[in-house]
């Protein structure tokens, strides 16, 4: 099943509570939320604070993306806040294993990304220890920017690694995601797809959110049929 993770980095940050209401109701899983520290990427955005405030609003799988230089300093402040999910960039620890294993110790999920310049290799040796791996398909730090179509063959690539191992885990995509790259994606192999300005930036995030849904449903079953593998 595919799972749509729209990004309220695209939102309209004075009406944050409303725009979440409607994305929920348009039938979101998760509510996926950037917090960038201006370290590792060039952008800043929030912290625990307004993750905890938009926790009394809604009930959906709290996706928290970390783009920040020593995660393992925040973890619980954000697990506190409300997160259920919460995932690290490969590139901000050389101790990603216990980053990892903190997560898991409090008992929400744990993801691990990768920017695009990343080898898969990176998440080898924790691939038994996460629930998703985040295949971006931009570079972190903004909205509105264009898929990378190179990442691709890494999507898939991921995707092997996780079938392989069996363990179930997620393979989501984060960047440049529309109704027009969402089936590529999943065609690829990815089951839970970002979408900020393609949602948020539209006059119904509801509407865009169930068109990207349809067009991602086109590309389940290719890369298990191996059409355009
Ligand atoms: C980028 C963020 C994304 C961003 C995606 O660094 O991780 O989640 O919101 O935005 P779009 O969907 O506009 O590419
Ligand atoms: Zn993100």
């Amino acid at each position: 099943m595919i799972k749509l993770a729209p990004s309220i980095l695209s939102a309209d940050f004075a009406r944050l509570g409303d725009q979440v209401r409607r994305v929920e109701e348009a039938g979101a899983e998760y509510l996926h939320l950037d917090i960038m520290d201006g370290h590792f990427v060039p952008n800043i955005t929030i912290g625990p604070q307004v993750v905890a405030a938009l926790r009394k609003e809604s009930g959906m799988v709290f996706d928290v993306h970390l783009m920040i230089e020593n995660p393992g300093l925040y973890i619980d402040g954000f697990i506190e806040a409300g997160a259920n999910l919460v995932t690290v960039h490969a590139e901000t620890t050389p101790h990603l294993h216990r980053i990892l294993q903190m997560i898991k110790k409090r008992g929400v999920k744990a993801g691990v990304a990768i920017n695009p310049s990343t080898h898969p290799s990176a998440v080898e040796y924790v691939l038994e220890m996460v629930d998703l791996v985040l295949v971006m398909t931009v570079n972190p730090g903004f909205g509105g920017q264009d898929f990378i179509a190179g990442m691709v063959p890494k999507i898939k690539a991921v995707r092997r690694m996780i079938d392989a191992a069996g363990t179930g885990a997620e393979v989501q995509v984060d960047g440049g995601i529309s109704a027009v790259t969402a089936p590529v994606a999943t065609g690829a192999g990815a089951t839970v797809l970002v979408a900020g300005s393609s949602v948020f930036g539209s006059p119904d995030p509801g509407a865009a959110l169930r068109e990207i849904r349809k067009a991602a449903e086109t590309g389940i079953g290719n890369w298990e049929l191996g059409i355009g593998n």
